[in-house]
């Protein structure tokens, strides 16, 4: 039985770190397990320019504790007013490493999104030509449609036509939570890949709804029912490349989560990996583990798999820290309702 594990450090595709206390809160936790973290740009207002990218990632590295290696990957909230020139200029200085699409109003802070797909045409153009990976927010926004559909009918509604339409665009469908989607990814070309968040491998609709509502499980794209989480984890164990972890940690002040009307988003930084590997253990798959956390991400990104490594062990049922304390307030922790038996003993660089 493995009981220790040691990997080229993970990176996490997809991090909320929003900005100021919250973020000097939060930080530490990612920077001690990660690598590199692909940053969302969805602050208040959101990150938009090359500018306000270069800004944000200085924000984010005087923020770092000392004895932190840890790069953030930068990113350009795509509005209908995005200039295709300074995506170009950005993507050539290093600045940034994708643009994030959110359908307007689809999640948290989206109300500049993009709802007239035809204004954006000439960025993702500009993107498909210098190989820019576009992140996506898989959800139609409609009133009529389902929140438990908005995924499904995102996919042929909107990201097939807009693959279509853009021929070359490199395009990451972000933290998927269904059958369809994780279908649809694995029957096309090496153009598309998908993140996967720990929360939606490890529970359902049902352990957000049963026996009570559970706050700190909401997040969006919701959870859906047991059989779409079972083909998650299916993907995420199959060694397909196209397919990598995306954390999707999304933290919002308790307060604010434990609330009449709560926002959405799991803080699972703190515990991510261990969420990770306890997944894999559990369907004796620790071997595509590595693949999934470490070298996946990188290999679509088009960056060097990291050089330094992390060490994770097997034990006792670890004790979950129960919240963070921010300036912002205290974040509490995703605690995934079960033991976790690994955690991360060492890190060398
Ligand atoms: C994210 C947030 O809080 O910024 N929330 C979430 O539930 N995942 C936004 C997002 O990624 O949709
Ligand atoms: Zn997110």
């Amino acid at each position: 039985m493995t009981t220790r594990l040691t990997l080229p450090r993970p990176d996490d595709w997809h991090l909320h770190l929003r900005d100021g206390a919250m973020m000097e809160g939060v930080l530490p936790a990612s920077a001690a397990h990660f690598a590199r973290a692909i940053i969302m740009p969805n602050l208040v207002p959101p990150v938009v320019t090359g500018a306000e990218a270069a800004a944000y990632r200085e924000r984010i590295l005087a923020a770092l504790p000392d004895d932190a290696a840890f790069e953030p990957l930068m990113t350009l909230y795509l509005t209908e007013a995005t200039d295709p020139g300074d995506v170009r200029a950005a993507a050539e200085a290093g600045i940034i490493k994708a643009v994030k699409l959110y359908p307007a109003g689809a999640t948290t802070n989206s109300a500049s999104g993009v709802r007239d797909f035809d204004k954006v045409r000439g960025v993702l153009e500009t993107m498909a030509e210098i190989g820019l990976p576009l992140c996506v927010h898989g959800e139609v926004t409609n009133a009529e449609i389902d929140i438990f559909d908005r995924e499904a009918v995102f996919i042929e509604r909107v990201l097939h036509p807009i693959r279509e339409d853009t021929p070359g665009l490199r395009v990451v469908m972000e933290h998927i939570t269904t059958r369809d989607a994780a279908e649809y990814v694995a029957a096309q070309g090496k153009d598309l890949a998908a993140t996967i968040t720990v929360q939606h491998l490890m529970l359902d609709r049902n352990d957000m709804l049963v026996g009570g509502i559970r706050p700190h499980y909401y997040c969006l794209p919701i959870l859906k029912r047991g059989t779409h989480r079972e083909a998650l984890v299916e993907a995420a164990l199959s060694g397909d490349p196209k397919y990598f972890l995306g954390t999707d940690s999304a933290p919002h002040a308790t307060h604010a989560k434990e609330n009449a009307c709560g926002c959405a988003g799991c803080f699972t930084a703190p515990i991510a990996l261990s969420c990770v590997a306890e997944v894999f253990d559990e369907a004796v798959a620790l071997d595509k583990l590595e693949g999934f956390v470490s070298r996946h991400g990188p290999g679509f990104y088009g960056l060097p798999v990291n050089d330094d490594t992390i060490t994770l062990e097997k034990g006792a049922p670890i004790d979950l820290p129960k919240a963070v304390e921010t300036g912002a307030g205290p974040v509490t922790v995703f605690d995934p309702g079960r033991p976790l038996h690994w955690h991360v003993v060492a890190k060398e660089t």
